[in-house]
């Protein structure tokens, strides 16, 4: 996993667009999306405020963190940003990516306006479901008509509520978003699985990704969790038809070949998830013959 961080991912507004590339075996996408909303002002030009579906702060501000309050898009800046995505595709395209995936997903900005708990608008873009779903829709749909549909996927997260972005129904969420989806025939749809949920890790839990996948008609991926044993079980009761890993690929630069031979797995070491080191942490984890 590889995180990019760079003058091009700028969005108009100045907030930086994170990107998130995944290595794959056939195909090379970019992750891109704003996280908005739960930033601080200091990634911002200026000290502007994050932009957000809405004002509010968040309540409970996380420990050792503090978050600058969002500052409310206007409608009528929502096409800029739109455009930005757009733009970004196109940049993402031109250097060298097989294809984008739009980050709906764990609290970004687009997350911020598909949630209920965060999105408190009155205009077109808040309120009921087709509303909240306008922006991400209106970003798909931009994207597709600028790269192509073979060369987009979207994360989503309906039931995670990571940085209080949450939905009362997320099933409702994921449903009418799978569906909408369809009609742009995207490579494939990247889902979080419920159990990701903050606190939810010793949850036996009744939700599932099942409906979604069975409304999606095209690749559906299935994210969180998971190891080798319950990826293959995914994949063979037909659960999804892609597993992504995180933790796991991060510790582990060789997680297809160690996957393949069964071999034993690096530990991940969570005090260097997210430390500013290039190196620490992201690419001193040490392959197969290393450890042999
Ligand atoms: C260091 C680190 C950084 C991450 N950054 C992001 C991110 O920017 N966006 C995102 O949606 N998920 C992010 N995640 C979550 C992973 O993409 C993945 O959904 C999560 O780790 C659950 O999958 P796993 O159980 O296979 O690790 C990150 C995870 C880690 C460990």
């Amino acid at each position: 996993m590889l995180q990019v961080f760079g003058p091009k991912s700028k969005s108009k507004h100045g907030n930086p667009l994170w990107m998130l590339s995944m290595p794959k075996e056939a195909f090379f996408s970019v992750k891109f999306g704003m996280l908005e909303g739960c930033q601080i002002a200091v990634f911002s030009p200026d000290g502007q405020a994050p932009v957000s579906s809405t004002d509010k702060p968040i309540s409970s501000p996380v420990e050792g963190m503090e978050f600058t309050p969002p500052r409310r898009l206007r409608t009528d800046e929502i096409p800029e940003i739109v455009d930005d995505f757009r733009i970004a595709a196109r940049n993402a395209i031109e250097a060298g990516f097989d294809g984008v995936e739009i980050h709906g997903a764990h609290g970004y900005l687009i997350d911020q306006f598909m949630k209920d708990q965060v999105n408190d608008r009155t205009d077109q873009y808040g309120g009921s479901l087709e509303n909240r779903c306008r922006f991400s829709l209106e970003i798909v749909e931009a994207i597709v008509n600028e790269i192509g549909s073979d060369k987009v996927g979207i994360r989503l997260s309906p039931h995670v509520n990571y940085m209080e972005s949450g939905d009362s129904d997320p099933e409702a969420l994921g449903l009418y978003m799978v569906k909408s989806l369809n009609k742009y025939s995207i490579a494939y749809c990247h889902m979080v699985e419920p159990r990701m949920k903050i606190g939810a890790e010793n949850t036996k839990f009744s939700e599932s990704l099942q409906p979604m996948r069975k409304a999606f008609n095209n690749t559906f991926m299935v994210a969180g969790g998971y190891d080798r044993e319950e990826g293959n079980k995914a994949i063979e009761e037909n659960r999804g038809d892609l597993v992504a890993y995180g933790r796991l690929f991060l510790a582990n630069p060789d997680l297809p070949r160690r996957f393949e031979l069964d071999a034993p797995l690096n530990d991940y070491n969570r005090e260097t998830f997210y430390t500013h080191d290039p190196v620490v942490g992201y690419t001193d984890y040490p392959f197969l013959e290393d450890t042999a």
